[in-house]
C-alpha cells in the first residue's frame, strides 16, 4: 500500500516537473522535482532489496558516480551529446531487460520483444548521433535508397514480433539487427534535421520503457515511460512542423547537397570599429544568436553590448530566438537567461521575422543556418523548407563569426555577399567585448 501510494506520488512529481520546465522561470525546480521522484522511484523499485543486493547497490553507485562526473563536467555546448547519450542508455537499458527475461525463461513476450527492439534502435541510433553532434562523423555518404533499407528493416521486425518463436537465441538475433537498424536509420539523417531526431529518439527511449513495464505490470515504468514517449514525440512533431519537415522525408532524403557556388564571391569586410560606429545612429537592434554565441560564452558579452545600446544610446534592441539555433532546444533561451536578458526582449521567429525590413541593424553572432535564405528558394538544400529568420531584409547585418565556412547542415550561406551584409571575422566573445569597448568611450 505504501509503495503503492509513493509510486503515484513519484508519477505527480514527475508530472509536475515536465510542467515546471516549461518556462525558464520554473526550470530549476522541475529539475529539483525530476530528481527527488527520480531517486524515490529507484527506492521503491527495489524495496523490499532483493537476494542478490550487494550487485545492484554498487551497480547504482557505479552508475550515479559516472552521472555527477559528466554533469559536472561537461560544457553546456556539448549538453545535447550528453542528451543523445541518455537517451541510448534509456533504450539499451529497456533492451538489457528485455534479453535478461528471454535469456531466464528461454522465451520471450510480444511485448517484451517490442520494448526490446525500440531499445536496441535508440542505443544504436543515439550512438549515431553522438558521433554527429560531436563532429566524429561529420559528412554523410549518399545511401541511394535509404528508403528501401528502412522499409527492409521493418518487414524484418514485424516478421519477428508476430510470427516467429521467441526462444532466447532468436531474440538476441532480432536484437542485434534492430541495432543495425538504429545505425542505418539516424546515419543518413542531414545536419539540420538533428534536433528532430534526438526528440524522436528521446521519445522512443520513453516507449521502450512503456513496452518492458507493461511486460513486468510496473505502473511507475509504464507512467513515467509515457511522459517521455509522450513528450518527445510532441517536442518532434513541433520541431517538424517548425522546420516545415515531414517525418518520411527525414529518413528517405537525399544526402546530395546542392548549392549555388558562392566561393568566387568577395563578401563586405569590417572592424569592430565599424560596427560601433554604424550601430551608435541605429534607432533599433536586431540581435540574432546561434551556435556560435554559445561555443564564444559570449553571452555575457552581448547582454553588456544590449545595456551599453539601450542606456547610453537609446537605442531599441531586441533579440530574435530561432527554434533550432544551436545545438538542442531552447539553447539560446537558456544562454540569454542565465546572462540575465530580460524574458520580454526576446522574441521567436513567428513573432519577429516580420520586423527586419523595418530594422537598421542586425547584429548576428555565431549564426548561420538559422539565417539561410536558401531554405526559402534551393529545393535542393538540406534546409529548404525550415523557415528562417529573414536577417537580410534590415538595412545592415553583421555577420560575426571566424571565418566563410559554414554552419551544422553543411551549406553555403549566400547572405555572406549580400550588399547590405558585412562580416565581421573573429571569436563571438572577443569581437563583441571589442565593440563594447568602442561604443563605451
Ligand atoms: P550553425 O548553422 O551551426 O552556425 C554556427 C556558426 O557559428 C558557424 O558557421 C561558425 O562559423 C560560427 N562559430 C562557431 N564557433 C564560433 C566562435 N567561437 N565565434 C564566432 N563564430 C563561431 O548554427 P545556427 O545558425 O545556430 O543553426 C543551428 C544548426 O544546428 C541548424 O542547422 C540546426 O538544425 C542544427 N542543430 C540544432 C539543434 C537544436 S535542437 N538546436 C541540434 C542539433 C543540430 P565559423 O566556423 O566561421 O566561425
Amino acid at each position: 500500500m505504501i509503495i503503492s501510494l509513493t509510486g503515484l506520488f513519484c508519477i505527480i512529481l514527475f508530472i509536475l516537473a515536465i510542467r515546471f520546465m516549461a518556462t525558464p522561470k520554473t526550470a530549476n525546480m522541475g529539475n529539483y522535482l525530476a530528481i527527488i521522484s527520480m531517486m524515490m522511484a529507484i527506492i521503491i523499485s527495489f524495496s523490499p532489496l532483493p537476494e542478490n543486493y550487494l550487485w545492484l547497490l554498487s551497480a547504482i553507485f557505479f552508475g550515479a558516480i559516472v552521472g555527477i562526473f559528466f554533469g559536472e563536467k561537461i560544457k553546456i555546448t556539448e549538453l545535447p551529446q550528453m542528451i543523445a547519450i541518455l537517451n541510448g542508455l534509456g533504450g539499451g537499458a529497456a533492451t538489457c531487460i528485455a534479453m535478461a527475461e528471454a535469456n531466464i525463461f528461454d522465451q520471450s513476450s510480444t511485448i517484451s520483444l517490442l520494448g526490446g527492439i525500440i531499445g536496441a534502435i535508440t542505443l544504436s541510433g543515439s550512438f549515431i548521433a553522438f558521433c554527429k553532434l560531436q563532429g566524429i562523423m561529420k559528412k554523410r555518404k549518399i545511401f541511394a535508397s535509404s528508403a528501401i533499407v528502412n522499409i527492409c528493416f521493418l518487414l524484418i521486425m514485424t516478421l519477428a514480433v508476430f510470427f516467429i518463436d521467441k526462444q532466447s537465441f532468436m531474440v538476441d538475433i532480432i536484437f542485434c539487427i534492430a541495432l543495425v537498424w538504429g545505425g542505418f536509420m539516424v546515419y543518413p539523417v542531414g545536419g539540420a534535421d538533428m534536433p528532430i531526431i534526438i526528440s524522436i529518439l528521446n521519445s522512443f527511449s520513453g516507449w521502450a520503457t512503456v513496452a518492458i513495464g507493461f511486460s513486468y505490470s510496473n505502473i511507475l515504468m509504464i507512467t513515467v515511460g509515457t511522459i517521455v514517449g509522450a513528450s518527445g514525440s510532441i517536442l518532434a512533431y513541433i520541431m517538424i512542423k517548425s522546420m516545415n519537415k515531414s517525418l518520411l522525408k527525414l529518413f528517405i532524403q537525399s544526402d546530395l547537397l546542392k548549392t549555388e557556388d558562392v566561393t568566387e564571391k568577395i563578401p563586405n569586410e569590417g572592424s569592430p570599429k565599424d560596427a560601433a560606429f554604424i550601430m551608435e545612429s541605429a534607432k533599433n537592434i536586431i540581435i540574432v544568436p546561434g551556435y556560435g554565441m554559445a561555443a564564444a560564452s559570449a553571452q555575457y558579452a552581448i547582454k553588456s553590448m544590449a545595456d551599453i545600446l539601450e542606456k547610453k544610446y537609446k537605442i531599441n534592441v531586441k533579440f530574435a530566438i530561432h527554434p533550432v539555433a544551436g545545438r538542442m532546444p531552447g539553447h539560446m533561451n537558456v544562454l540569454l537567461a542565465d546572462a540575465g536578458v530580460d524574458y520580454e526582449k526576446v522574441f521567436e521567429l513567428d513573432d519577429i521575422n516580420s520586423e527586419f525590413s523595418e530594422t537598421d541593424v542586425v547584429y548576428v553572432i555565431g549564426a548561420n543556418d538559422i539565417t539561410n535564405p536558401e531554405a526559402k528558394t534551393n529545393h535542393d538544400s538540406p534546409l529548404y523548407g525550415m523557415p528562417v529568420l529573414d536577417v537580410g531584409k534590415a538595412k545592415v547585418v553583421f555577420f560575426v563569426k571566424r571565418s566563410l565556412n559554414t554552419g551544422y547542415s553543411g551549406v553555403d550561406n549566400p547572405l555572406f555577399f549580400a550588399p547590405n551584409t558585412i562580416m565581421l571575422y573573429g571569436d563571438a566573445k572577443k569581437i563583441t567585448e571589442d565593440i563594447n569597448k568602442i561604443l563605451e568611450q
